[in-house]
């Protein structure tokens, strides 16, 4: 046994419907644990935060992404499938790469560029929520958790929004976590391949038409010099799916919540200011992103293990947000929690690029939903409720709620 480091089956993390007692008993059985496979895995807060916040040391930039995708849990798909990014990302990537790439696209995702935009976010909100205000039971995640942010970040890129659907399909069929069906890997490579086709044309329309979107930002970058062809294409392609996936997880896990915590929702339809918080809460308590990765590029220490060089970390973020260390009372879903440094959004450099975004969202997505349904039921039963095959992204596919 290498010094600090426990032996721990988490090869066959398939608790997908309820990971928390899952996450206990890492908790208990020591602060790193090696999988048979010999992946490594942290969990704890603090060696989350140490991990992800010492980019020296633990990288994207070291991943070869297809080999981490088989390595990390052996399922097809998952946001590391291989063809997922051809070209690099920020988020593949170490600096200097990494503040070229993310530099172009940062401004667009200021605090104070969503407040530009927040009229247009709600008035989305409100225009999908308007079918469903006839007191029948709708699904919460394909009504209205799914479209709401494929079509925002369509309009931020500035591809039209009647393509924003083929886009859901795509983004889903590229995560591998698609929302009705599971695809074969052959049909997922056909929407992935069909998706870059289609960001490659709208490049192209703008090198002859330049337009004041996100993909007239990067195309303006690619004359500049500072990206590449293929990392344009790439970037389009991970703002798709980094920030479709994720915020329809948020506001599905903040309605199951909800739902499960009546008591909980009372307090938000008594006090709307408190859904900030309670967007925040959802973030810790049920994370959209339960695990990272990173891969060591230099031998160190976390906790008192020795990581060497070359090693593989799975990081739980999801474990993290529960962590007794962090929070009080990390089991319990309070709207109001007043200290929440939770890691939902990540830490470090590669720190959300949308957060500000995501937040935003899903306070107006609730704000609207508790004018139109303040307390909604939820109706899928527990033993009903079907999750993704992959911790990366959590919540359930299908979540039918009624006013
Ligand atoms: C609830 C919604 C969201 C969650 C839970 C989430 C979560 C995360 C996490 C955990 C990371 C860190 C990845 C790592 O360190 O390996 C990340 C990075 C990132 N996110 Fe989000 N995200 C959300 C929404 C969004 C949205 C709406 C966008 C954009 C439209 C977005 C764009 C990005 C990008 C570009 C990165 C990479 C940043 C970098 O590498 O510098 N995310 N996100």
């Amino acid at each position: 046994m290498t010094q600090g480091i426990v032996d721990f089956d988490f090869s066959a993390m398939e608790e997908h419907v309820d990971p928390y007692p899952t996450y206990v008993a890492m908790r208990n059985a020591g602060r790193v644990l090696r999988s048979p496979i010999g992946t490594l895995m942290v969990h704890r807060y603090e060696d989350v935060r140490r991990t992800h916040g010492d980019h020296d040391a633990f990288s994207l930039g070291a991943i070869d992404m297809g080999a981490a995708a088989a390595r990390r849990d052996g399922h097809e798909g998952g946001l590391a499938s291989g063809d997922f990014l051809l070209a690099e990302t920020m988020l593949t990537t170490d600096p200097p790469d990494h503040e070229r790439l993310r530099r172009v696209v940062n401004r667009a995702f200021t605090p104070r560029s969503i407040d530009a935009i927040e009229s247009r976010v709600r008035e989305i909100a409100r225009q999908l929520l308007a079918p469903l205000a006839d007191g029948e039971a709708f699904d919460i995640v394909a009504d209205f958790a799914a479209p709401l942010p494929t079509i925002v970040i369509s309009e931020l890129l500035g591809v039209p929004s009647e393509d924003a659907n083929k886009f859901r399909v795509w983004s889903e069929a590229v995560t591998g976590t698609n929302v009705r069906a599971r695809l074969n890997p052959e049909t997922s490579r056909q929407y992935s391949a069909q998706l870059r086709l289609y960001l490659s044309e709208q490049i192209e329309r703008r090198k002859e038409a330049p337009t004041d979107d996100l993909i007239g930002r990067m195309v303006v970058a690619n004359s500049e010099q500072i990206m590449t062809d293929a990392e344009v294409v790439a970037a389009c392609v991970l703002l798709l799916v980094a920030g479709n996936e994720t915020t329809m997880r948020l506001i599905t896990n903040m309605a199951l919540a909800l739902g499960r915590f009546p008591g909980e929702l009372e307090r938000l339809v008594e006090n709307p200011d408190l859904i900030a918080t309670g967007v925040e809460e959802t973030l810790r308590y049920d994370s959209p992103v339960q695990m990272l990765f990173r891969a060591c590029k230099q031998d160190t220490v976390v906790a008192d293990a020795e990581i060497q060089k070359g090693q593989f970390v799975l990081t739980m973020l999801g474990a993290a947000n529960r962590d007794p260390d962090a929070f009080v009372d990390p089991d319990t879903f309070d709207v109001g929690r007043e200290e929440n440094m939770h890691v939902a959004l990540g830490h470090g450099i590669h720190y959300c690029l949308g957060a500000p975004l995501a937040r935003r969202e899903t306070r107006i997505a609730f704000e609207e939903l508790l004018q139109m349904v303040p307390r909604f039921k939820v109706l899928t039963r527990d033993e009903d409720l079907r999750y993704p095959p992959t911790l990366m992204l959590r919540s359930p596919l299908s979540l039918v709620v009624q006013g």
